[in-house]
Formats: C-alpha cells, structure tokens, sequence
C-alpha cells in the first residue's frame, strides 16, 4: 500500500476489503469504538481549508481512540491568513514533529504536497470537487453491512453528481466490484459529466431510475460550488428529485437509502425517509470513525 491515502483509485478490492474489515474490528458490539493506545508517539494534524463536521470530528475522534496526539490546526488562526503558502505550512508543522496530516483543500493541492514533503503522510480530507477516499470506503463499509458485498446491487446515485467529490470516490471505489446496474440520475444541469459515463447510464426521471434498486445514495445540492446559472429552483428540484416515501417505496423493498451528509433535510431527502429504517444515514455516519480508525492505523503503520 502506498505511503499516502491521495485516492480510492490507488487502492485495489483486496485492501479496500481489508481495511474495512479492519474498522469492524474497532466496533464494540454496543456500536461505541475500542480505544487502544497503539500510537502514542505519533502526531496527527487536521488541516480543513474547508468546512466540515463529520469528517474533521470523526478523524480527530478515531486519531484519539488510537491514542495519537491530535493538533486541531485553525486555519482561519493561522499563518495561512498572513499569505503563507499551505505547503510552508504543512512543512513547518513536518519539522515540528507531524507525523499525518489530513488535508480538505478545495483545489487538488495535496498530489503535489505529498511529492515535496515526503516526510509527512498524507490522507486526503476532500479535494475540491475531486474526490474524498475515506467516504468511498465508509459508503462502501455501509454497503457492504447490509447488503454483505457491492457485487450485484442496483445502485442509483442522485442529485448534484458534478461537484460530487462523493460520487468520484464512490465510483472510484465500485470499479473494483462487479455490481448489477449503476444508475445517475438528477437534474440535468447537475449531471453534465454523467450523461454518457463509462460506469453507468444516466436517467433523468428519478421514479424510472429507482425502480427496482437496492442501493440509492442521495447527494447534497452543493450551493457553494454551483454557478449562478445552475442554482436550480428548489420547489421544482423537490418535485421532481426529492426521495420521500412514494418514491423510495418503488425501490426493492430491502433498499438501503444512503447520503454523505451534511443533508439539506426535505429537500434532497424527506424527513420521514431519513428517519425511515431504510435511512443508512446516521449508520454512514459511525462507520466514518471506525473506517478513519482502520485507515491512520494503517497509515501510521506503514
Ligand atoms: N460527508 C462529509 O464529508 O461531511 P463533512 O463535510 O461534514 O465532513
């Protein structure tokens, strides 16, 4: 396994499978996770140049259970405000002692970072719109908890697919497997990218693209990242894209209903779908900590 998590893409199914077999192993059977001093000489940084709840929280949480030193590093305190550059930054934080740093960037920095600060380990926090490993493997963790593995599963990915760094991962991540169908759906100025991809077909009609699914991930409209132009009227996105109950009863009735969160609630999803048994929601969410357990321990290990 390489030095650095940078993508999903440079992982294969055997480590992809083995690390989240590994994470299992950090889940107690009450659902809370094991603590295990096992790295107590190493020091992580969380460096977020963009925002984020789960994915900082849960990195910062799995690092401490593991028994790292965690620097909760504040961007916005930081020298980065005064203009230094984020690879004098991450090179300063190297040569105090940082062992990993996990960076969210919104510009695909971290590739070169990696190259020229190669005493440091890189996991990669969110790239822009490019991609974000550690929800691919929790996404596919949950997957695999209930539905035992990818391999075929009607899959349905709806919403605002191109600045989906989620998506990227994901696919990334299913290349590896041999699922029945792959399905995009969403509206059309939210899927420029996905009407003719290699990996699936693209449906606008959400009630004809869930028919039938066993596994539907719904995605977060990104506001921040879509242009004045495509800012789409939201009564009518509901109407036609929102999952709420009459649409995911024409998925399988065994489907599981996935987001990556942050959910903008009964837009992208109904309330009653996301407290619904058929919500993995809040379960994705606790996978994020023991997938981040299972991937510093391996990282740090390396
Ligand atoms: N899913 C995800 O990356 O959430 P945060 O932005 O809260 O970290």
């Amino acid at each position: 396994m390489n030095k650095n998590l940078l993508s999903l893409a440079d992982l294969s199914r055997k480590e992809i499978e083995d690390l989240i077999s590994f994470a299992e192993k950090f889940i107690n059977e009450d659902g809370s996770f094991k603590k295990e001093s096992l790295f107590s000489d190493k020091t992580i940084a969380n460096i977020f140049c963009e925002p984020s709840t789960r994915t900082k929280s849960s990195f910062e949480i799995a690092a401490k259970n593991l028994g790292c030193n965690v620097l909760d590093f504040d961007t916005e305190s930081s020298s980065l405000q005064k203009g230094e550059s984020i690879y004098e930054t991450i090179d300063a934080l190297s040569l105090m002692g940082v062992d990993l740093c996990v960076l969210r960037h919104s510009e695909s920095v971290i590739h070169e970072l990696a190259q020229y600060i190669p005493e440091m380990t890189f996991i990669n926090g969110g790239e822009g719109s490019i991609s974000h490993p550690t929800q691919g493997l929790l996404d596919l963790m949950t997957i695999i908890q209930h539905k035992k593995t990818p391999d075929d599963q009607n899959i349905v990915i709806v919403g605002d697919l191109d600045h989906s760094r989620v998506t990227a991962s994901f696919l990334e991540g299913l290349n590896n497997f041999k699922i029945k169908s792959l399905t995009f759906s969403g509206h059309p100025d939210m899927c420029k990218s996905f009407q003719n991809h290699p990996q699936g077909k693209y449906e606008p009609d959400l009630d004809l693209a869930i028919e039938g699914s066993d596994v539907v991930m719904a995605l977060r409209i990104q506001h921040e990242r879509l242009a004045a132009e495509d800012i789409v009227d939201i009564d009518q996105y509901k109407y036609e894209y929102q999952i709420n109950s009459e649409r995911l009863a024409m998925a399988n009735e065994a489907a599981i209903l996935m987001h990556p969160g942050p959910v903008n609630l009964d837009i992208e999803i109904s309330t009653m779908v996301y407290e619904s048994d058929q919500s993995v929601i809040r379960q994705q969410i606790a996978n994020g900590v023991a997938i981040r357990m299972a991937v510093l321990s391996q990282f740090l290990s390396g």
